[in-house]
């Protein structure tokens, strides 16, 4: 019998308009277009701004994108599935907030916590409902608003971050494209390195909290790139390796976009050029959830049928994983 994979048919994006230079940040930290470029790579980066905007205005908008490009209605998704660690709310979920907005009135959907691999864990996980026959439409959304866990007091982190969101349908494909393999991973015990402080059971906003700035990214910016060097190189070889790929066989890298120093460092490990690796860090920063997807949505037009995409992430959690996927269309 012919195994029924996850194929994506479909891409779908959304950047807001405001776009936060370095040279805008010179004004805001002590820091310089200079040193974010050469320790990061990027140039620019998008902020959603207005009262009430919340990750949510992203994520209909790229879904929305999507289903136009597919030529289908918002009632024929099942599932809706949103990456991201900035929802809308605590509860209820984004995922179900984006579904009224949209009008999936047939679907249900939850959101999934894995920092910026959230969206390699929620492509894992959809193309479970597709594989198992269970659902023919399932989105996946990766998006997040990092500029509301922001200090634009803290130079460390506010240069690195953005606002975005992108989004893909999966369907059930025959013919031998889609997810082919997935290796995900995790390690709590990177927690300390990068969180945020408060806000959570553990212990909730107060006054207290809110004065100390503990409701913000708390990076430990060299121990994380350490880390990530090392596990997004070694998962991607991992992935590659059990599928006896070479790097002939690549067309495209996706990886998560955190620093351009991260990027080359996989991509040289996986033996790719320049050309064969997808890279939008300069325009958009770090979106989190939304950097692969993004990568995506940017490079749809140049993508065939047939092509090997593998797409990695490293992120908060620890969280890392890597995508060995055949391009549908
Ligand atoms: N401008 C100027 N100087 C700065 C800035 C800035 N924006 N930020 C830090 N510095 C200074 C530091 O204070 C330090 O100064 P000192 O030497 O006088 O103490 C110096 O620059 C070097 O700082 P480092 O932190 O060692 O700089 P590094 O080269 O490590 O770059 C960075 C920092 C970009 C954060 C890097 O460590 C990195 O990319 N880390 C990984 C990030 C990542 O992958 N995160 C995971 C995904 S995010 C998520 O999951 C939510």
């Amino acid at each position: 019998m012919t195994k029924t994979r996850a194929s994506i048919t479909a891409v779908g994006g959304c950047v807001p308009e405001y776009i936060l230079t370095n040279q805008e940040l010179e004004k805001m930290v002590d820091t310089s277009d200079e040193w974010i470029l050469t320790r990061t790579g990027i140039k620019e980066r998008r902020i959603l701004k207005g009262k009430d905007q919340g990750s949510s205005v992203m994520a209909a908008k790229a879904v929305e994108e999507l289903l136009q490009k597919r030529g289908i209605g918002a009632e024929e998704i099942d599932l809706l599935i949103i990456a991201t660690v900035t929802p809308d709310m605590v509860f209820p979920s984004t995922a179900n907030i984006v579904c009224d907005m949209i009008g999936a009135k047939n679907a249900w959907g939850y959101d999934l916590s894995g920092a910026c691999s959230g969206f390699l864990y929620s492509l894992t996980t959809g193309s479970q409902f597709i594989e198992t026959g269970m659902y023919k439409k399932v989105v996946i959304v990766g998006v997040d608003k990092m500029s509301a866990i922001i200090d634009y007091q803290d130079r460390s982190t506010c240069v690195i971050f953005g606002d975005g969101a992108g989004a893909v349908l999966l369907e059930p494909d025959q013919g031998g494209n889609g997810v082919i393999d997935s290796v995900m991973k995790s390690d709590g015990a990177g927690c300390k390195h990068l969180h945020m402080k408060a806000g959570g059971s553990r212990r909730p906003s107060t006054r207290e909290t809110v004065d100390n700035k503990e409701h913000f990214v708390y990076q430990e910016g060299q121990a994380v790139f350490k880390h990530a060097v090392k596990n997004m190189a070694d998962v991607t070889a991992e992935v590659m390796e059990r599928n006896a790929l070479t790097s002939s066989d690549i067309s495209w890298l996706v990886p998560h976009q955190a620093n351009t120093r991260i990027i080359n460092a996989t991509a040289k490990r996986a033996g790719l050029t320049a050309d064969k690796i997808m890279v939008n860090i300069q325009k958009f920063g770090n979106t989190t959830a939304g950097t692969i997807p993004l990568c995506l949505w940017e490079w749809e037009n140049q993508l065939k049928k047939g092509d090997n995409l593998l797409l990695s992430s490293f992120g908060g959690g620890f969280t890392w994983g890597c995508i060995y996927l055949k391009w549908a269309y």
